[in-house]
């Protein structure tokens, strides 16, 4: 799959470029300024063992069947606004955790409830936006060679995108697995802060979450 990361330079969009190119996936990393996306590109790709592309956020969407927004909650409207066209017609995964520092280990909902559903009223039907990604630390990612054990929850209400996500999001080395509706991104963005508190409370550098009974 052709796969664009928004936002990719960034400490979460580099394990994931890394870890979709290795399991065959043609990704690029988009940034605000295209030199250091290539840069980063380069960077990661002789890292990872693979190829990476590096290119500005416009140009890395007009390419890319799934792209993924990785950039901070702060960011999220006007990043949004500006690639409002060139993503029509495309999958959109938004992993936008919508913390607002300094209270980032407490529950704050935005004014749309969750950032993925400001992203899907904002881009309208011909976006099909899923949520998907707030529970993995980029630390996981970022160890190519360490198993993540992590379960993945990935929600949206265009059903043939959220299966392609949810097979895209396995390729990660991570169980995914469907949690409904876009509706449901409230509780999995909620969720977050609190894995931010254990860490601190408990000296973790990335808790995750595992689902038991299925
Ligand atoms: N880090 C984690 O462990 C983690 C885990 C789960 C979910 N998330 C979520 O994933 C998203 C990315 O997290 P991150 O830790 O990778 O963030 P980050 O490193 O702080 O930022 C990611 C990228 O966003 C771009 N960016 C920063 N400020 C911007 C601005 N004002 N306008 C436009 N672009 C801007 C930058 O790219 P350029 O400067 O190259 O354009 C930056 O490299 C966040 O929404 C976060 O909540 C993170």
């Amino acid at each position: 799959m052709n796969v664009a990361i928004v936002g990719g330079t960034g400490k979460e969009g580099k394990g994931m470029a890394a870890r979709w190119a290795r399991a065959g996936h043609r990704v690029t990393i988009g940034s605000r300024d295209a030199e250091r996306a290539r840069v980063a590109a380069a960077a990661i790709a002789g890292e990872a063992g693979v190829a990476i592309e590096g290119a500005d956020n416009r140009t890395a969407v007009a390419d890319a069947e799934v792209v993924v927004l990785s950039v901070p909650y702060a960011a999220h409207r006007s990043t949004l606004e500006g690639l409002r066209e060139a993503l029509e017609g495309r999958v959109l995964v938004d992993i936008t955790v919508p913390l607002k520092p300094p209270k980032v280990r407490q529950v704050q909902l935005p004014e749309g409830q969750a950032a993925a559903l400001e992203a899907q009223a904002l881009l309208g039907d011909r976006v099909a936006v899923v949520a998907a990604l707030h529970h993995v630390s980029s630390v996981h990612l970022a160890d190519l060679e360490h198993a993540i054990e992590c379960d993945v929850l990935v929600c949206s209400d265009h059903a043939e995108a959220l299966a392609k996500v949810v097979a895209l999001v396995a390729d990660l080395g991570v169980r995914a697995l469907d949690a409904g509706p876009l509706a449901n991104a409230v509780a999995l963005e909620s969720l977050t802060p609190v894995l931010l508190h254990l860490n601190k409370r408990y000296k973790s550098a990335g808790t995750g979450i595992t689902f038991t009974g299925l």
